[in-house]
């Protein structure tokens, strides 16, 4: 019988895809890379060794690996540069998560103890910059081109991450401008994601643009949900803490729209304007008070818009199964946040 939605066999990563050889091919590739993700983050130093691959195994969905393989289903799946390519930008993603967690002073990262509160700032920053450097080695592997744009990504994922610690400048739209960070610090990587599984997959030069630009606004999209997420999930579920934007005082999309719509209750005003949230009782007013909020509903739409973006790119690409797959991954990041 053919498989049907819902079916065990069609799912991967938490994804329904609509077709059985696909999802298996998905699923064989990520448990290669897993392997050699692991391999990557070893090192002789035994503090080091426990620190680096402390978080590649507290879990983590693997999406950026798994938007590589996906990827490279538009020319030729499996080839071990397909993998490395894959191990590279979740070894980039892990680094910055380290980084990350240091910036956000965050506790818990992949429902685990983060590395700057198990052990300190400067055992998660090294074991960051070590994860890099184990990129960096795997990329010089796949030859110059790779190492210029991996090295390219990182630099606009920093400067989005610089950017949100930082005022924006006067005069600048406060919309824009938190659409520039999310651009850099999460859009930059997942398009290099579909940019590299397409190169190393051998597709055409029109497929490879194709999936850059796909990937930029699917990982914006990502990020978009992770902020609606951030504001509507329990904790447990998410293997973070919840409320964390509003704890930091980090004016997301849907505060930035509750703002400036005239309608919003002094009230959610004056704790949106009061800056981190650090109080447990005015944090949690705070968060139910921009849940029924204004700002949730157009932030949803301009996460339809991004969602809309991607796959108009889909349309360049030639039919078939690897595009079905990808348009099912689209339909995923539509309702992941609802
Ligand atoms: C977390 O990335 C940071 C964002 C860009 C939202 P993921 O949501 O991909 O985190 P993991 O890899 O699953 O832990
Ligand atoms: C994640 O950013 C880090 C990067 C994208 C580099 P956030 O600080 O917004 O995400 P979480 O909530 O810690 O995962
Ligand atoms: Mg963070
Ligand atoms: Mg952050």
């Amino acid at each position: 019988m053919p498989p049907t939605a819902g079916d065990q066999s069609l799912r991967v990563a938490g994804i329904d895809f609509p077709d059985s050889q696909i999802a298996a091919s998905l699923r064989d590739g990520l448990e290669r890379i897993e392997k050699r993700l692991l391999d990557a983050c070893r090192s002789d130093d035994l503090t080091l060794d426990e620190a680096a691959k402390h978080l590649a195994q507290a879990g983590g969905k693997r999406f950026r690996p798994l938007l590589v393989l996906l990827a490279s289903q538009l020319g030729a799946p499996g080839s071990v540069e397909v993998d490395k390519a894959a191990v590279v930008v979740e070894l980039t993603h892990l680094a910055t998560l380290y980084h990350d967690d240091v910036m956000d002073e965050a506790e818990i990262r992949r429902g685990a103890e983060s590395a700057n509160s198990r052990w300190t700032n400067s055992i998660a920053i090294l074991a960051g910059d070590y994860l890099f450097a184990a990129a960096s080695i795997l990329v010089s592997q796949l030859g110059p081109e790779a190492v210029r744009i991996q090295a390219e990504t990182f630099q606009r994922l920093v400067t989005g991450q610089i950017q949100e610690t930082v005022p924006p400048p006067a005069g600048s739209d406060p919309v824009q401008r938190y659409l520039e960070v999310l651009a850099g610090k999460t859009g930059s990587l997942i398009a290099t994601s579909g940019r590299f599984g397409a190169m190393f997959g051998g597709a055409s030069e029109d497929v490879v643009e194709a999936m850059t630009q796909f990937g930029e606004a699917i990982g914006m999209a990502f990020q978009l949900s992770d902020d609606l997420i951030d504001i509507t999930s329990d904790a447990e579920d998410l293997g973070k803490a919840t409320g964390t934007d509003l704890r930091e005082g980090v004016a997301t999309l849907p505060m930035l729209y509750a703002l400036s719509d005239p309608q919003t209750s002094p009230r959610l005003r004056e704790l949106l304007q009061a800056g981190p949230l650090t109080d447990d009782a005015t944090h949690r007013e705070a968060l139910e008070l921009l849940r029924a909020s204004s700002g949730m509903d157009r932030a949803r739409e301009v996460l339809g818009e991004y969602v809309e973006r991607a796959r108009a790119q889909l349309a360049r690409l030639p039919e078939g199964a690897a595009r079905e797959a990808l348009d099912a991954l689209v339909d995923f990041m539509q309702v992941r946040s609802s």
